[in-house]
């Protein structure tokens, strides 16, 4: 009798595995337990983010401290990270030079809605280091993505956003459709949303020259708004030609082309921007930039600002829908400073390219000798295995991370995604390779 199969494993021994290592996880952390059970009732659904019911295991760890890349519980367990709050703190847990510049902000003020010195460095530090953009900073990518989606209405007179088919760009409204049936349409499971969103936005699928040359064609095209590497549905490598055409194309049809690098960042210095000469006219990335204090930044190039210059001086005035009141606080200055003049280095992406290497490799071994259906991608720091097919497997994927955690090592909630930091160890990583192999063994053998 055929098998039943869930990401290519036996569905026994995945549950078998599951079942055991949720057992161990609940039995080793009594401490988080008892605290969670006496407060966590003050949360809508017991958790401050809904995000975190991602998580697979029976219940959140309560983390102590975390620094470099480990993290310690408050039931005392030292944790390799992996995951580093989803890119947040991809430069590692409160990196020195960051914790330097918050300690010396601290007592100076929080938020004036003025300028500092440090304002002026760290333009100069955006421009070096990600190229001549005329920048904007806001407090999440969300946010930037929102108002470069904003500016290139503005200038191009057009509603539309052309996004590709299960991007994610934060939590902005107007971008999030999806096809279906070759179709655009609202999301599934949007809550809340009363809007027609396809009045605003076009899906296609990322790879598909054709699709978006059609979508261009209609003229109702402002923007196209991509990462150069789909990371949020698994990941999806950009074929050779790709960003070309998305090039040629938005010219040819007089749409702007934005390009979040909010995970790409991981690419290297610069992002993968810098480091596949891309030429975006909108340059979005937030999450690590300033070390994990919240803050993104957008820029436009040259041509771009000029043109939004003209737009902004013919509008009526008011409000324009774009900025929040905390942003381009002091704090953020001192961080982004640190962080894109001493954290963002060369020498510090070495490390994490050398070691993400070591870890895909050691990964993509694991899975041979073990024939898995699965395969591993690699974009910079960012690694993940992926099932066959790309689909997630939300049952095969919380055993694993669970029995990972049970051995060490956390990896991202949402799909099988792990991040290098500037402060991760090779004997981190080596653990993290030894425990898959275990939970592989145990899987296939
Ligand atoms: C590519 C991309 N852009 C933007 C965002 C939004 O970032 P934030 O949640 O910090 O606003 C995300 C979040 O995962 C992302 O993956």
């Amino acid at each position: 009798m055929a098998q039943d199969l869930i990401a290519g494993i036996a569905k026994d021994r995945l549950e078998k595995l599951a079942q055991r290592e949720a057992k161990r996880y609940a039995t080793a952390r009594p401490t988080a337990k008892a605290a969670l059970a006496k407060g966590a009732d003050a949360y809508l659904g017991g958790v401050p983010l809904h995000w975190m019911t991602d998580w697979p295991m029976p219940h959140l760890p309560l983390v102590a401290r975390a620094k470099g890349a480990r993290l310690t519980d408050i039931d005392g367990y030292e944790i390799d990270d992996f995951c580093l709050g989803d890119t947040g703190s991809m430069f590692g847990h409160s990196p020195a030079p960051v914790a330097k510049a918050i300690r010396a902000q601290a007592p100076r003020g929080l938020t004036y809605m003025l300028p500092t010195e440090d304002a002026l460095a760290a333009g100069r530090l955006l421009q070096e280091v990600f190229g001549p953009f005329r920048w904007q900073i806001a407090t999440t990518a969300t946010d930037a993505n929102r108002f470069a989606i904003r500016v290139a209405r503005a200038i191009t007179g057009r509603p539309k956003i052309l996004v590709f088919n299960g991007c994610y760009h934060g939590t902005v409204d107007d971008v999030m459709v999806e096809l279906s049936g070759g179709k655009t349409q609202n999301r599934q499971g949007l809550m809340g949303q009363v809007a027609d969103l396809t009045l605003g936005a076009t899906a296609v699928e990322f790879n598909d020259l054709t699709a978006v040359e059609a979508a261009l064609k209609t003229g109702e095209i402002a923007a196209i708004l991509t990462e150069p590497v789909m990371t949020n549905s698994c990941m999806v490598l950009p074929d050779a030609g790709f960003h070309d055409g998305l090039r040629l194309l938005s010219r040819r049809y007089g749409a702007l082309l934005i390009i979040d690098e909010t995970h790409t960042i991981s690419s290297g210095l610069g992002g993968y921007t810098a480091v596949h000469s891309l030429s975006p006219d909108i340059f979005v990335v937030g999450k690590c930039v300033a070390g994990g204090l919240p803050t993104a930044v957008w820029g436009l190039s040259d041509e771009t600002a000029k043109r939004y210059e003209e737009a902004n001086a013919k509008r009526a005035p008011g409000h324009s829908g774009m900025g929040t009141t905390l942003s381009a606080n002091p704090l953020q200055f001192a961080c982004l400073k640190a962080t894109l003049g001493e954290v963002m280095t060369a020498k510090n992406y070495a490390h994490m390219e050398k070691l993400a290497e070591r870890l895909s490799h050691g990964l993509a071994e694991v899975i041979a000798r073990h024939k898995a259906p699965w395969h591993v991608v690699r974009v910079g720091a960012r690694v993940e295995f992926t099932e066959a097919g790309h689909a997630h497997q939300p049952q095969a994927e919380a055993a694993l991370h669970t029995a990972l955690l049970n051995r060490g090592s956390l990896i991202a909630p949402f799909h099988n995604m792990m991040l290098v930091s500037p402060a991760t160890k090779k004997r981190q990583v080596d653990r993290l390779i030894t425990a898959f192999n275990d939970v592989l063994t145990e899987l296939f053998s």
